[in-house]
């Protein structure tokens, strides 16, 4: 694989400060974009070449374009933390890097090296770095590293050429009500992925699938959906868009990888972060029967969701088509807050990373 060089090619007009800072003050999620980009592309024959980082524009898309037919497109999401002494860090970004190497080959598209990744991260990290929200609150900067087919033609085949993108977006929490308890519909009927499927890629195809159910559980007052397993229709899957945690007094159970699952960078860190607070954690299956069960005779006692864009979000009201139930009263948690606060303390550089998981720009 071929490690190519990027050029800065930075704006001559970046936002005005004052702008920015108004922006940084209330950024929300994915509505605020930095004054760069950094754009790689691949070409069957030749590999990785003209890395740049270039302004921030729109990207000229002829209509045969691969991906808006085939929709041969992969993404990742990790977020950079401005440290107490005011530097900036990313959490793993090695494992979204691996992740995204993984996407790609399910997708049939060229494996970006680990080492490129992390640079392109760093490089608009680097010229952005005023766009890091302040050390201390829940804001930080969202990066989205996405790659899509370049090829024009509409014949089905993996594309001959390739475009690599990262993006970066200040972030504030990723539900509007900040971490308040969400509500869940369970979909009994509508399947995210399949086994054999793409469920474990992050592409964008399977955010696609889950937006009618996203709609219907929006159509029951709820703010997420939660997907079954695709077989048997009873085993507890994932969200919309993140990951599951399932609380047992103080041991925590998350679902299985199956295939169908998407391997959350969050997820996995959070199983290290369990143990190192004292908490047994572990992978399990957990059906809706379960859950409802043992919500009721009171062993299940928090349940929370979990991702990069949403951190880690109590889950307060649980709906399925036979029945109805509060989560921990309705309120937040103490397992759930706890965990919380320790894997902020970490990504904020206010805990000591004895993981490694801080890689500073
Ligand atoms: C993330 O948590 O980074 C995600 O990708 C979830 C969503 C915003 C698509």
């Amino acid at each position: 694989m071929t490690t190519p060089t990027i050029e800065l090619k930075p704006s001559a007009s970046p936002l005005a400060a004052a702008e920015r800072e108004a922006i940084l003050a209330n950024p929300g999620f994915g509505r605020h974009f930095t004054d760069h980009m950094v754009t790689i592309k691949w070409t069957e024959g030749r590999g990785w070449h003209d890395g740049q980082l270039v302004p921030y524009a729109p990207i000229p898309i002829d209509p045969a374009t691969n991906v808006l037919h085939y929709a041969q497109e992969i993404f990742e999401g990790l977020k950079a933390y401005r440290q107490p002494d005011g530097s900036v860090a990313l959490f793993r970004p090695d494992q979204n890097a691996k992740r995204f190497q993984r996407s790609a080959k399910r997708l049939a598209m060229p494996e970006l090296p680990v080492e490129t990744f992390i640079e392109a991260c760093d490089v608009l990290v680097r010229q952005d770095i005023d766009w890091v929200p302040a050390h201390g609150g829940e804001e930080s900067l969202y990066l989205r590293p996405f790659m899509i087919g370049t090829e024009v033609g509409l014949g089905v085949k993996p594309a001959n050429e390739y475009l690599f993108i990262v993006i970066a977006s200040p972030a504030g929490a990723y539900f509007p009500g900040g971490v308040k308890p969400v509500s869940i519909w369970v979909s009994e009927d509508r399947v995210r992925a399949v086994p054999g499927g793409m469920g474990d890629a992050k592409t964008g195809g399977n955010y696609a699938a889950s937006l009618l159910a996203q709609a219907e559980a929006a159509a029951k007052g709820c703010d997420q959906v939660c997907y079954l397993d695709a077989v048997e229709h009873q085993w507890v899957e994932e969200l919309g868009g993140m990951n599951l945690y399932f609380v047992y007094g103080d041991r925590i159970v998350t679902p299985t990888l199956t295939g169908s699952i998407l391997e959350g960078v969050t997820r996995d860190s959070l199983l290290a972060v369990a143990r190192d607070l004292g908490y047994e954690s572990e992978e399990g299956r957990v059906s809706v029967e379960q859950w409802q069960r043992d919500t009721e005779n009171g062993t299940l006692t928090e349940v929370f969701a979990c991702g990069t864009a949403a951190v880690i979000t109590p889950v307060g009201t649980v709906k399925r088509a036979s029945a109805e139930w509060k989560q921990s009263g309705g309120e937040t948690g103490e397992v759930t807050l706890r965990l919380r606060q320790a894997l902020l303390d970490l990504q904020r550089g206010t805990a000591e990373d004895t993981h490694g998981w801080m890689h500073k720009i």
